[in-house]
């Protein structure tokens, strides 16, 4: 946790491999596969302004509610970071959504902020990685950028690997697979 307070406080994002336990990430494969059936078209924007535009993502999504005893175990561990932060960075987040994402091969979320400037709604946002094998072939990279267009990084969409992020402040995109990757997006929010 404290390189996480470390890179957020000192860049803005951070990168953690291995952060959740194999059996966990497993499961939450197992269960994104049973709910295959569930998830749709991701969209853009909020209630009644929600539009699929598949030239700006094509991936599909499921919110995570707690069904299952996966989904709990990962809200639950969601949690105690957004608690940390708070007792770290003084955020003021107070609660958590996140959904499971599938991007099937030559899927793409292209260049985008997950909160507008001044909005503070979603404050910090978080990635986990599930897609077990993953190798640098397999593509689909998060591509990190600042304020100015500048590519920070690029990360492998490893098993396991939690990425956090401020919501404001990091650009980003989704790169082709070149076969399914699976994810939970999710993003602490504060009162807005
Ligand atoms: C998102 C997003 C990144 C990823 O869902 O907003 O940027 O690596 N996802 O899946
Ligand atoms: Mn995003």
């Amino acid at each position: 946790m404290e390189k996480i307070i470390d890179d957020l406080t000192g860049r803005g994002w951070s990168v953690q491999e291995d952060y959740f336990p194999p059996d966990l990430i497993a499961e939450l494969q197992r269960d994104l596969e049973l709910n295959r059936a569930a998830m749709t078209q991701a969209g853009i924007g909020r209630g009644e302004n929600l539009k699929v535009r598949s030239e700006v993502r094509n991936d599909v999504t499921l919110w995570l509610d707690g069904q299952s005893g996966a989904q709990n175990e990962y809200l639950r561990l969601l949690d105690a970071v957004r608690i940390d932060l708070n007792r770290a960075l003084f955020l003021g987040l107070h609660s958590i959504e996140a959904h499971y994402a599938l991007y099937e091969p030559g899927g793409f979320y292209k260049k985008h902020v997950d909160s507008l400037k001044g909005q503070r709604n979603r404050v910090v946002s978080t990635v986990t990685y599930l897609t077990k094998g993953w190798r640098a072939e397999d593509g689909g990279h998060l591509v990190l950028y600042d304020a100015a267009g500048h590519e920070l990084t690029r990360i492998l969409p490893l098993s396991g690997t939690l990425v956090i992020f401020m919501s404001e402040d990091i650009p980003h995109e989704v790169l082709p697979p070149a076969r399914a990757r699976c994810s939970i997006a999710g993003w602490f929010r504060c009162n807005p």
